[in-house]
């Protein structure tokens, strides 16, 4: 009964590593949120500085990610791996000595290329190594961790709230950071990648670890035979993944990549106790514990759900309640926003009315995003491309999604100077009707569907596939 084999510690390994990862990544993101009222006052940033320092770490990810996949193929997934634990821990330690704004954007870049080697070795990695059974499930498990380790900064905002507590908040990540390195030291490397380079008894050694002495002859067999035919079919060019065959998937990755960054996510995720101050929240204590639960912990929670969901319902479905559920808490926000900006001091001195819709109005949308646009978007890029320059395809939809994430990270504060707090959410929601749009024409439903059936009806022959099949 191979289907039902117990796993070997060294796949325990493999889960352990890819959420570290995740976890790593996620802790950058939510740990701004708290860090930075503490960096105005303390090194006295102005709105450009703070966007800077919040949306740079952004910036190193996008090169970090265009330059992972590569040095993975090149010194392997383990050193890569290692590399990115390093960058990590280092620019978290330069972040935490740092006398000024120059130095701190500094380590956030470093930082942030760890970052962007890490979202792309870490699910490389899991993918690669995971049996095939469960390769769905290791890959969601690493969405699962970013929400866990934003958990954990807002964890350490919260419990660190007080003047020049914010250098601890960046020094904490150093844990995680050497935790990777360790872990990627002990875990083999990649068999299928040892394969590759010809080195035969090297992967047939990784696989009788991972895979347990009964199965890795055949997973070498089978990959073996996978790397015959990739060989025989030749290697992808970039030239293919812009052919006018893939035009349509590639435009749908890019699509929900852009998407899914500017209708507002991560102004939340990094600004959120800047957003609470302004509704009226006007203790650090408060704001922390109100981005601690209302944000982090549904963010977690709501997760959870999908990952339970996604193969029950469909993509589209989960998808599209998820927007409908964006668009409203939004256009919520921007009316108690609107109603605070219309009082003469507004939410100067305790916690108003317009405070706590606000609060339930962003829970609603982090659930909404949670269970729909956060991981369903990953899921639907990593199936409808072709195993062939699915790697490439993917690396470029995700170069994409820092680059919006940089875009909103650095123009949020600015944009709120400029339009107001309402007018900025009310475009938020807009934004969120347009992304209904888009999906509703072109997102097609690929749950229960083989990726050779996506490949022939949906790329190649051009059926919209907007329907579920019926069962
Ligand atoms: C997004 C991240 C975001 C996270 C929040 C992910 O799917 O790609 O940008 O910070 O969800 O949970």
């Amino acid at each position: 009964m191979a289907e039902k084999r117990r796993l070997t510690p060294w796949m325990y390994g493999v889960a352990g590593v890819t959420f570290l990862g995740g976890l790593l990544f996620g802790y950058d993101q939510g740990v701004i949120s708290g860090a930075l009222p503490l960096l105005e006052t303390d090194l006295d940033l102005s709105t450009l500085e703070s966007e800077i320092v919040t949306s740079w770490v952004t910036l190193g990810a996008l090169f970090g990610a265009l330059v992972a996949g590569g040095l993975a193929d090149r010194i392997g997934r383990r050193r890569a791996a290692v590399a990115a634990g390093v960058l990590f821990a280092l620019g978290a330690l330069i972040e935490a000595v740092a006398p000024g704004a120059a130095v701190l954007t500094l380590g956030r870049v470093v930082t942030g290329l760890g970052v962007g080697f890490a979202s792309v070795v870490a699910p490389l990695y899991a993918a690669e190594m995971a049996p095939k059974r469960l390769r769905g499930r290791f890959v969601s498990t690493y969405q699962l961790a970013i929400t866990v380790g934003i958990f954990f900064a807002y964890l350490a905002d919260d419990a660190l709230t007080g003047s020049d507590r914010w250098r601890l908040m960046f020094a904490l990540a150093v844990i995680p950071g050497v935790a990777l390195v360790v872990g990627f030291i002990i875990m083999p490397e990649s068999a299928r990648w040892l394969l590759k380079l010809g080195r035969r008894d090297d992967a047939r050694a990784s696989l009788l670890k991972v895979d347990g002495p009964e199965m890795a002859d055949a997973e070498l067999a089978t990959l073996e035979a996978d790397l015959e035919s990739e060989a025989r079919e030749g290697e992808a060019h970039w030239g293919e993944v812009f052919s006018p065959t893939l035009r349509r998937a590639l435009w749908v990755g890019i699509g929900l990549a852009t998407f899914q960054q500017i209708t507002g996510i991560n102004a939340i995720i990094y600004y959120a106790n800047e957003i609470f101050a302004e509704a009226g929240f006007t203790t650090a204590e408060a704001q922390a514990k109100a981005t601690l639960y209302a944000v982090g912990a549904t963010n977690v929670l709501a997760t959870l759900i999908a990952v339970a969901w996604v193969d029950r319902f469909g993509r589209r479905p989960l998808l599209l309640s998820g927007l409908v559920g964006m668009t409203a808490s939004l256009a919520a926000v921007g009316l108690s926003f609107a109603t605070l900006e219309s009082q003469p001091d507004s939410g100067a001195t305790s916690t108003t009315v317009g405070g706590i819709i606000t609060v339930i109005a962003l829970v609603v949308f982090i659930a909404s995003f949670a269970f729909s646009m956060g991981p369903v978007v990953w899921t639907v890029i990593a199936e409808i491309y072709p195993n062939r320059v699915r790697g490439r395809a993917m690396a470029v939809a995700t170069a994409v999604n820092w680059l919006a994430a940089f875009i909103v990270a650095q123009f949020f504060l600015s944009l709120v100077d400029a339009i107001g707090e309402s007018t900025t959410f009310f475009l938020f929601s807009a934004l969120c009707i347009a992304s209904y749009v888009f999906v509703h024409r072109w997102v097609p439903e690929t749950k229960g569907r083989s990726l050779e059936e996506i490949q022939e009806r949906w790329v190649v022959n051009g059926d919209r596939m907007l329907e579920e099949e019926p069962a």
